[in-house]
């Protein structure tokens, strides 16, 4: 099926809160500047959401490291304090088209420049969001060629919750997600995969969507930044709806080629699926007064005797 004219709009020729959970069909892709585009979204409609937005990397500051993350039509450089408002307006914009009850999963990552750290937290604070979990993404990989520090080869996932009725601490994740930790461990795509300068790689959204969504309702899956559509190809092979958001034509090209030919990428989503899977839950662990309470990581058996979560 091509998916094209059914489903690719332009944000600007859209009324305010005219995309209605009604009118998604599978997903909907909409080409303009992701805040304006998010208020052509009804309110809580979205049910979970992952996004990479770009960094504010200050490419014309930088040498070799980043010159290949440059965007088709987006300079990645404003002043810092315009960035930050920016995202927190983009975020907060997310928080009303997403329902009760709903995630939001932001990837960033704490940058270095010229002796000041910018901290993902300094804006999220500002935002309405509850901030549920800091997660590491350790990436494995990453380029460097100065010692001003340690080499940074990780990057933040940032769980954020919208609460029903002010209660902050929401549901719990089920053992088989739970049991993942807080440190997700993945080399990012690779370049010649994807012809995209940033993508995701397939696993992390698809991990966000399957802990987070019930697998008996479709749900509704947001990427307002979604570059080469990794996020709605996760969304589409695991039965939910998606709405993504680029500025770039030439990325919504590859997000609709991908999601034309996602079934390519199912092997992916089977390797994710097969990790979310435990014998016992934490609670019937607990009622047969097996260990629950310690992790070890059993990929180094030498580093430590503690027993694993899910020892006998
Ligand atoms: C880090 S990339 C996202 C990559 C994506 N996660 C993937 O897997 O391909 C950020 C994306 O944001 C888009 N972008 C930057 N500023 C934007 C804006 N104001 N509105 C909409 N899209 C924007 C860029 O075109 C780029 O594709």
């Amino acid at each position: 099926m091509n998916i094209t004219d059914q489903h690719q709009l332009k944000g600007n020729f859209l009324e305010s809160k005219q995309i209605t959970k009604d009118t998604l069909e599978e997903g909907k892709l909409i080409e303009g500047d992701t805040l304006s585009v998010l208020n052509k979204i009804d309110d809580n409609v979205v049910n979970v959401g992952v996004t990479s937005p770009p960094y504010n990397k200050q490419e014309k500051h930088k040498g070799w490291l980043v010159k290949n993350v440059v965007y088709d039509v987006y300079k990645d450089a404003v002043p810092e304090p315009e960035y930050q408002q920016h995202q927190v307006d983009v975020l907060n914009e997310i928080y009303r088209v997403t329902a009760p009850g709903g995630s939001f999963f932001y990837n960033h990552k704490v940058r270095w420049e010229r002796g000041n750290m910018y901290h993902p937290m300094d804006w999220l604070r500002k935002t309405e969001w509850t901030v549920k979990q800091e997660i590491i993404w350790d990436r494995m990989i990453a380029g460097n060629i100065r010692g001003w520090r340690f080499w940074q080869v990780e990057e933040r996932i940032y769980w954020l919750y919208k609460p029903i009725d002010n209660k902050l601490i929401g549901t719990e994740l089920r053992s088989c997600d739970a049991k993942l930790t807080s440190i997700w461990r993945g080399v990012p795509e690779n370049g010649k995969n994807n012809p995209h300068p940033a993508p995701f790689p397939l696993w992390l959204p698809a991990r966000v969507i399957i802990s987070i969504l019930d697998t008996e309702t479709q749900g509704v899956v947001l990427d307002p930044y979604i570059g080469s559509g990794t996020t709605a190809v996760a969304a589409k092979l695991l039965g939910h709806k998606y709405i993504g958001i680029d500025r770039s034509e030439e990325y919504m090209k590859m997000t609709i080629d991908r999601l034309d030919n996602a079934h390519s990428e199912m092997s992916k989503i089977q390797e994710e699926l097969g990790l979310h899977q435990v014998e016992m839950t934490f609670k019937e662990r607990k009622s047969k007064g097996k260990n629950v309470g310690k992790y070890r990581n059993t990929d180094d058996e030498s580093k430590t005797d503690q027993p694993s979560l899910f020892e006998q």
